[in-house]
């Protein structure tokens, strides 16, 4: 696995070292993940994407879909869309590679089916909110997929900083190396972890993190195609199209389906 991160390039777009060492740790790994992110999309010739500044004013914590950079083009959608539909026209390139490789890692390792659906899904929601995406992202599918799936997403954003030597998951130390002190996880984050770790299902959100780290490899993305019989298996399309159904995360799908609308 080969990460590529300039840090000099990275600390001008977060402000500079001054305003580094005043963001939370947790503000500094997502900006990381989005720099990641836009490295296993772009390549490497495309490092200095703008996609971490969002630019003209918007805070970094809104979703991709926000921001003319990182999603130019808003295709119109078909008029009962399912969750591919959102793969293929909506999701941003970064996220869609990002959760593809995942998913091929998963699947490639012999995982549980859920596990690869979870991955599947686990960072979709950073096209419509990037700040505390995991619980966003188990609120947007949870009507949609075993509990089980939606606890796992909801909490593998406090896991990203804790290691797991059973699964060989370690802290990553690319965080040592761009912002050069310990990190100090909110105290939300460690609470979420601690309930996580003691949870029956703890395995399922420390795989997506291990999955996670696949994510950013090199080279081309599967297709959805891919993974139409997990998703068949494992998602439940609404017969009205997600946005239409009344469900809890109903809003959330919406704004996806159009971020233009004023109100
Ligand atoms: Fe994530
Ligand atoms: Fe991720």
């Amino acid at each position: 696995m080969k990460f590529k991160v300039d840090r000099r390039v990275l600390l001008a777009k977060l402000g500079g070292a001054a305003a580094v060492a005043s963001l939370p740790s947790e503000s500094l790994a997502d900006a990381l993940e989005q720099e990641l992110m836009s490295e296993a999309n772009y390549g490497p010739q495309c490092a200095g994407l703008d996609i971490i500044d969002m630019g003209d004013g918007v805070r970094r914590g809104a979703g991709q879909l926000f921001s003319k950079k990182n999603v130019a083009k808003i295709p119109v959608l078909p008029a009962r869309p399912k969750l591919v539909d959102f793969f293929r026209l909506r999701f941003s390139n970064g996220t869609v590679a990002h959760c593809l490789k995942s998913a091929a890692h998963a699947l490639a390792d012999g995982q549980p089916e859920r596990n690869i659906m979870a991955a599947l899904v686990h960072d979709i929601s950073l096209n419509l909110v990037k700040a505390d995406h995991a619980w966003w992202g188990a609120d947007l599918i949870a009507p949609y997929v075993d509990e089980r799936i939606a606890w796992a997403v909801r909490h593998h954003q406090a896991l990203r900083f804790f290691p797991d030597n059973e699964v060989g998951y370690e802290f990553p130390e690319l965080y040592h190396c761009i912002f050069g002190r310990d990190y100090e996880p909110e105290p939300y984050i460690v609470a979420a972890y601690d309930s996580a770790r003691r949870h029956r299902w703890y395995m399922d959100a420390r795989m997506i993190t291990v999955n996670d780290t696949y994510g950013f490899v090199d080279g081309p993305p599967p297709e959805i195609d891919d993974f139409l019989d997990i998703i068949g298996r494992h998602w439940r399309d609404p017969e009205d199209g997600l946005g239409a159904d009344g469900s809890s995360s109903a809003h959330m799908w919406r704004t996806l389906i159009n971020p233009n609308r004023p109100l």
